[in-house]
């Protein structure tokens, strides 16, 4: 069978195209430490996070040098703590954030950062951040959760180690 040299040509670029495009989502989905959230941060019943340990008191908790816990619940329509008050954690620091859902799904993304996660009812996503520079950061919700998804938000306060006060720590 003869194929025209033109329809060869198409025939090749469309592949190319296919390929190039699976190659694309590919790294969407797994490159550049994209991962799904795992079960690596453990299971929490959604109704009764104030009996829990550390979501009963959400906030900041020291645990090594220069190393922090920080929990945090999302709700409609705020982060507990991120909204009426900043997350305040000290600069050069290592912090995992534990973040659950008390209501429904929620995004949890530090604007300006590959650092973004879901906050799941009943489920615990744990991601680690290292801050350097104080600095303050905004917190927004990329899920839609309801009627005012679009005002969900809150921030990051990156206090210098000079003003960093163990004091500021729930535990
Ligand atoms: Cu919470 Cu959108």
């Amino acid at each position: 069978m003869e194929i025209h040299r033109y329809e060869k040509i198409w025939l090749a670029g469309a592949l190319l195209l296919i390929v190039g495009f699976i190659a694309t989502v590919s790294y969407g989905a797994v490159g550049a430490g994209i991962e799904m959230i795992n079960d690596e941060g453990g299971q929490v019943d959604s109704a009764a996070l104030d009996e829990h340990p550390k979501f009963s008191e959400p906030g900041t908790y020291k645990t090594g040098p220069n190393e922090y816990d920080v929990y945090v619940i999302a709700k409609q329509f705020l982060y507990e703590p991120g909204t009426s008050e900043p997350i305040r954690v000290p600069a050069n620091s290592r912090v995992t954030f534990h973040v659950t859902s008390a209501d429904v799904i929620h995004g949890y993304e530090i604007v300006g950062t590959n650092a973004n996660t879901m906050a799941v009812p009943g489920q615990v996503s744990t991601m680690t951040v290292e801050f350097n520079e104080p600095r303050k950061y905004g917190l927004l919700c990329n899920e839609y959760c309801g009627s005012a998804h679009h005002a969900m938000e809150g921030s990051i306060q990156v206090v210098p180690q000079s003003e960093w006060n163990e004091t500021m720590v729930v535990n």
